[in-house]
């Protein structure tokens, strides 16, 4: 990949909201709720009566229920009614909304154009919703390889164009946010590696008005990143920190986020086992988060003040990797004893950490999928967040609010002695598998600044969807915590 831009992008379908709804559309979807004798069909102004009893008969005799999720189509109209399933409208929240939009979207791909009518709900959780849903990543296949279905083309939605228009604005982009984050994790080690990632987000933040600054393996060791060249050492493809910085005139406070970018883990010569070790594409999860965040807050313009360092590394076994036993010094001169080279995403944090504390940020954020052990403590689906105790809470709040579930985890008295080292400062791993994620938490807090408030969010589960899609969730890179972030943005932003 010499060119500046990904290899392929996932398509975004085109939105716009209509007072009427269209005549020629391939599907028109409307809600159904759960009653106490069966589906509900509420009476819609864009419908007249008979055709709202006619779908309502007809969603009765499939026996539709109107539960959550439910996608019922109805033939023998003119253009086919989709009935989504909205559950009882009384417990009707953002998130319920988002899940079933999103099951709609992912029921109706190879539909090119749909109109949407559901009523006073909320559009930025609709909009969401059936956007996230809709995802899918293109991949690679050759010319002869069957057709797959095409993701859906255009979206109308019946609502109020000019008094929407800016919450519909600002649901467009924090989906494209989203976008950005799961097409960078979905890309293949082989597209992406240190150097062209940082060409494509050098690309990404010029549209979006944002500053990059690129430091090579040359600027790195001058700049003594010690941390970020010891991951890098063992791959042909070096090293890169990327800076990304969104500094509007009248910000009302700073934010500094921090990503791992592991663009492949290998485990170095503390080698994985070969099992699901193509997973580790995603190992840059973090670092994406961080880059789609930076650029979401330039592109919605909030007056908060955002920088992003992005640590990008490949971590490969080879005659110059970095070995068990050795000792590196990080930026900042805290050294470490690696003792097992398979934690590498704690060394390339350290570093940016350390430099992201040079600027004094009122926040420091930063996220990586760091711990096999965030999944044996919180499974799959929930961020473990951890640091300083307020602003920790804060955000893991923010993670739930959203529908990204996040929890507050504890950094422990006993990690505190174990991450001593006989001949270091300090040392990655303590040899024992107890509190995985939280050691790696300990280990990170020796690098953030004096009074600055702090968050370390473990993503190692909930950035790659294993298993099957489901709501607005896809397969493969899901683009957790990129929608916790925005809203944390956008409350600093507001707030006095
Ligand atoms: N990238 C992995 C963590 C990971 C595991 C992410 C599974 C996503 C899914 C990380 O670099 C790693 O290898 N961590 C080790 C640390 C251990 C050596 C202390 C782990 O969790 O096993
Ligand atoms: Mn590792
Ligand atoms: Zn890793």
């Amino acid at each position: 990949m010499s060119t500046a831009s990904l290899p392929v992008r996932a398509a975004l379908p085109e939105v716009e909201l209509v007072k009427k709804l269209p005549a020629s559309v391939d599907a028109l979807l409307f809600p159904a709720f759960t009653g106490e004798d069966g589906p509900e069909f509420p009476a819609c102004p864009a419908l007249d009566k008979d055709v709202t009893s006619t779908i309502l008969a007809q969603l009765k005799a499939v026996d539709a229920t109107g539960k959550a999720g439910e996608i019922t189509r109805i033939p023998g109209i003119d253009t086919p009614v989709v009935a989504v399933g909205l559950g009882s409208a009384e417990d009707l929240d953002d998130e319920a909304l988002r899940r079933a939009a999103g099951s709609a979207a992912r029921a109706l791909r190879g539909v090119s154009s749909i109109a949407v009518a559901f009523g006073p709900v909320s559009l930025s959780a609709l909009v969401e919703g059936l956007l996230l849903g809709a995802y899918d990543y293109p991949g690679f296949r050759g010319a002869d390889a069957e057709e797959a279905p095409e993701p859906i083309h255009s979206i109308a939605i019946l609502g109020d164009p000019k008094a929407q228009k800016d919450e519909l604005l600002a649901a467009l982009i924090t989906v494209e946010s989203v976008y950005l984050a799961r097409d960078l994790v979905n890309t293949p080690s082989s597209h992406l590696y240190p150097e062209t990632y940082a060409d494509v987000i050098r690309a990404e933040a010029k549209k979006a008005g944002v500053d990059v600054q690129v430091l090579d393996e040359k600027a790195l060791e001058k700049q003594e990143f010690g941390g970020i060249l010891a991951v890098g050492k063992g791959s042909a493809r070096p090293p890169r920190l990327v800076k990304l910085s969104w500094s509007p005139r009248r910000a009302r406070s700073s934010v500094a986020f921090v990503g791992k970018g592991i663009t492949f883990d290998t485990g170095g010569i503390s080698i994985k086992p070969s099992a699901h070790m193509e997973n580790m594409i995603s190992d840059m999860g973090g670092s994406a988060a961080v880059v789609a965040a930076v650029l979401g807050a330039a592109r919605m313009h909030l007056n908060v003040a955002v920088t992003g360092y992005v640590a990008l590394a490949e971590n490969m076994p080879d005659g110059n990797a970095t070995r068990p036993g050795d000792v590196i010094t990080h930026y900042g001169g805290i050294t470490s004893e690696v003792i097992n080279t398979d934690a590498e995403g704690r060394l390339v944090l350290a570093d940016a950490l350390a430099r992201a504390s040079e600027d004094k940020p009122d926040y420091l954020i930063d996220t990586a999928t760091l711990t096999g052990a965030q999944l044996v403590a919180l499974g799959v689906n929930t961020s473990g967040v951890m640091g300083t105790e307020t602003f920790r809470d804060r955000l893991a709040e923010i993670g739930r609010s959203v529908g990204e579930p996040a929890w507050a985890m504890p950094l422990l008295e006993e990690h505190e002695k174990s991450v001593r080292s006989p001949i270091a400062d300090i040392r990655n791993v303590d040899n024992t598998r107890n509190g995985g994620m939280l050691y790696a938490g300990t280990y990170l807090s020796k690098f953030v600044g004096e009074g600055i408030e702090w968050a370390h969010v473990d993503i190692a589960g909930p950035s790659f969807n294993e298993g099957s899609a489901k709501g607005y969730l896809p397969v493969r890179a899901t683009g957790v915590p990129v929608r916790t972030f925005l809203a944390l943005l956008k409350e600093l932003a507001e707030q006095s």
